[in-house]
């Protein structure tokens, strides 16, 4: 990162004892300090409806950085800097008067408010900082999820948008924040290498997996209530999705981006009910194993509800209605407990049109270009060359040619996606924040699937905690005469 500092400002933390806060937005804002790029003056503001000490809560922030920050980035000098910058404040967030203790604290400075809230409260913030007069010199920043389904997303953004124009409004999706996600931009639009075959006469399918190791962890009031679908499609993977499909922008302006990624999620073709069973699957994990230890299955998770439907897994396969990408499906997955913490995309493309090589290694032809985004975040192209040696004739093999960055740059930390958005809210840059009409689109594609799960009355296939999700998401993909990258 480069060192040049940042604007001064202040930066009002909204639910500032909750876990994001105190396990990401804490630790990247600590981050930003070290790396000398926060304004001297900049000032954090910790706002939570507990009251009492302030220095009690203040500790548990303290507790937070040693706990989720590595020991070894975790320096005494930069962490005294860090506490000086932080105030705690008690607020109840939908009670007018306590804006009042925040407009005297806030002084006049840019104001940074991040809203790690439920939704429910965002209107409410915005109306109450308006009513004190911080409005003009505030951008706010929304986390997901923004509503439950377009209807209740589209009220939430109404209410802030009653207050906030959309270039001050910041909606996050962290995964836009990620190294690789956005050396997904340049890869594609700094190479012409590329972008000549990124199309339906080169490439033959493209998959998205997001997998995940972890089960609910605690959280199952929230996913509960969300599932899958709503909780990694809607945003993660659909971003990413947009991020591989879109036309080259014109420049790299916010708009400019958004306007292409916008494109793509009105391209997509919508899946009726009845196609439901060919095009999607949905699993719940049920006890298995992770790690070699037995571990419960989503319906014997701490205070879960044992008669609960909600999907832990979604497969399926979208495809893209323009030009571009006629005939490449995009399968996609994600899911809770599954074998390892994976998140890659797979550009599979078509094999050359007339094949010259030995019959039996036909199943090796067509090149891969593979992107990690975590772990091991780097880029490897799968080539085939000849085996070596006199007795391998030509033999192919299938090898990479490989990037990855924690090796190429080993001197550079790779930060963390919160950090890298913390930074661009500061700059005032929407580059990686996704506008209002992007969040609609991508829940009028899912609500859709929603409404015929519904429609069907189906409960999701069981899988083994530990596995890579139901059967039926295998067969998906090999009833298209393809297979999931390297399963992996
Ligand atoms: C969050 C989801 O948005 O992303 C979580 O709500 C999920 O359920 C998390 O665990 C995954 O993020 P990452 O960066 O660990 O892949």
């Amino acid at each position: 990162m480069a060192a040049i500092k940042l604007e001064s400002c202040t930066f009002a933390l909204f639910g500032a004892l909750g876990d994001l806060a105190l396990r990401k937005l804490f630790p990247a804002l600590y981050q930003l300090d070290r790396a000398g790029l926060l304004h001297d003056d900049t000032r954090i503001l910790a706002l939570a409806r507990e009251a009492g000490d302030p220095q009690r809560y203040l500790g548990s922030i303290e507790q937070a950085l040693r706990l989720h920050v590595p020991a070894k980035e975790l320096e005494e000098a930069a962490l005294a800097r860090f506490q000086a910058r932080l105030h705690y404040l008690t607020m109840d967030f939908l009670q007018a008067d306590d804006y009042q203790a925040l407009a005297e604290v806030a002084g006049h400075d840019q104001l940074i408010a991040y809203f790690a809230t439920p939704a429910s409260v965002y209107g409410g913030i915005c109306t109450n900082l308006a009513a004190v007069g911080l409005a003009e010199r505030c951008r706010v920043v929304l986390e997901k999820p923004i509503g439950h389904d377009l209807a209740s997303s589209r009220a939430v953004n109404d209410a802030v948008a009653q207050v906030f124009a959309e270039n001050r409004v910041y909606r996050i999706d962290h995964y836009l924040g990620k190294e690789t996600v956005q050396n997904l931009i340049a890869l594609r639009f700094a190479n012409s290498l590329f972008e000549t075959q990124w199309n339906q006469n080169y490439i033959s399918h493209v998959e998205i997996t997001v997998a995940e190791k972890v089960g609910i962890e605690g959280r199952w009031g929230y996913f509960d209530q969300a599932g899958q679908l709503r909780d990694m499609i809607q945003n993660h993977l659909l971003q990413l999705l947009c991020l591989i499909a879109m036309d080259p922008p014109s420049d790299l302006s916010a708009d400019s981006i958004r306007d292409e990624k916008v494109k793509v999620l009105k391209a997509l073709e919508p899946i009726s009910a009845e196609q439901l069973g060919q095009r999607v699957v949905r699993g719940q994990y049920v006890a298995g194993s992770s790690d070699g230890r037995t571990v419960p299955g989503y319906l014997e998770e701490e205070n879960s509800n044992t008669q609960s439907d909600t999907e832990t897994f979604v497969a399926l396969r979208a495809d893209i209605r323009n030009w571009r990408w006629a005939g490449v499906p995009f399968y996609l997955r994600t899911g809770k407990r599954m074998p390892q913490k994976l998140s890659q995309i797979v550009i599979h493309f078509k094999a050359p049109p007339h094949y010259i090589f030995a019959p039996e290694q036909r199943q090796l032809i067509g090149n891969k270009l593979i992107i990690r985004l975590q772990p091991d975040e780097g880029i490897a192209l799968q080539v085939l060359t000849k085996d070596q040696g006199l007795d391998k004739g030509m033999q192919l093999r299938s090898g990479p040619l490989q990037l990855s960055f924690s090796d190429t740059y080993r001197s550079a930390r790779i930060p963390d996606a919160y950090e890298r958005l913390l930074l661009e809210v500061m700059r005032g840059n929407q580059n990686l924040f996704v506008r209002k009409d992007e969040i609609e689109y991508a829940w009028q594609w899912c609500d859709q699937l929603i409404a015929g799960w519904k429609q069907l009355g189906e409960a999701p296939k069981p899988y083994t905690a530990g596995s890579w999700g139901p059967m039926a998401s295998v067969a998906l993909i090999t009833r298209d005469g393809r297979s999931w990258y390297g399963d992996l």
